[in-house]
């Protein structure tokens, strides 16, 4: 497999990353097990479309795309899916095939690029990506995602979304003083990555017709100030966006974040 520079840069980077990974971890399944539903945080909500998308279907396949060391993709086999995952990053792969083991769950995992997939065409009734087409060339990789869908199968993406408007405030004096620039409002990690934008969402668009976008993040983008790290419990911030959003349309273009659901048709 030739890599380009950035696939290099992204696959050392997320290499180095794997070895925080432990598997002596507890996995935490709360946003498919427990009782409470949570469709105001964009992680939770990726698991209720997926649930949904899974209804009826016998034996129904998910490809997780870009599947780091594999605790998204467990949870995507608890809720009934035939999981086949890859990642750029050998030693993810090593983690998540070593998880799933762990849990005597199968999965097939292997090491490839979202540019350019070995999966049969129209494989797949469900492709789950979780932070990952920020990381990767997006026309490329959307055309690979709509050949191996089923008909009417169905692609949920949870991204980071450009807002330039924050942008210019994070910039002002004022704010850089009362925020501390080490704690960023979201997590923006490689030199790669960078947030989607309204040109992103176009190309998306262009290969996918039936799209549909939730927004989150208003004002829970201010949470890493406010929360502990690992605090497990609801944001009251995140439920007061996802109140405004109903309340007023228009300030969903602040949201800094988005689920991204994509259609192919029958
Ligand atoms: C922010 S992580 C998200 C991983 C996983 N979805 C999760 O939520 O834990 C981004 C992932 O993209 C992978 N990646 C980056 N560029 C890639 C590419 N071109 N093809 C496949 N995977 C890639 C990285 O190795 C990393 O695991």
């Amino acid at each position: 497999m030739s890599l380009t520079e950035r696939q290099k840069r992204e696959q050392s980077y997320y290499n180095q990353f794997a070895e925080m990974f432990t598997l002596n971890e507890n996995i935490d399944f709360s946003p498919i097990l427990g009782k409470e539903r949570r469709p105001w945080n964009s992680y939770w909500y990726i698991y209720q479309l997926a649930e949904e998308a899974a209804a009826g279907k016998v034996s129904p396949k998910l490809l997780d795309f870009g599947s780091g060391p594999g605790e998204n993709a467990l949870r995507f086999a608890k809720l009934g899916y035939e999981v086949e995952g890859f990642d750029i990053s050998e030693k993810n792969i090593e983690a998540a095939s070593g998880l799933f083991e762990k849990y005597e769950i199968s999965g097939n995992f292997k090491v490839s690029v979202a540019e350019k997939l070995d999966y049969a065409d129209e494989t797949f009734d469900t492709i789950a990506g979780i932070d990952i087409l920020h990381h990767v060339d997006i026309p490329l990789s959307i055309k690979e995602c709509r050949r191996v869908l089923k008909p009417g199968g169905v692609a949920i993406f949870r991204e980071p979304l450009d807002v330039p408007l924050w942008d210019k405030i994070r910039g002002l004096k004022l704010v850089t003083i009362f925020f501390s620039k080490s704690v960023s409002f979201e997590k923006h990690i490689t030199e790669d990555e960078r947030k989607l934008n309204q040109e992103d969402i176009r190309v998306l668009t262009e290969e996918f017709p039936d799209i549909k976008i939730d927004k989150f993040l208003i004002f829970s983008r201010f949470d890493p100030y406010l929360r502990k790290n690992h605090d497990s419990t609801p944001s009251l911030l995140e439920k007061f966006d996802a109140f405004l959003m109903r309340l007023i349309p228009g300030i969903a273009n602040l949201g800094g974040a988005m689920v991204i659901t994509l259609k192919k048709e029958k």
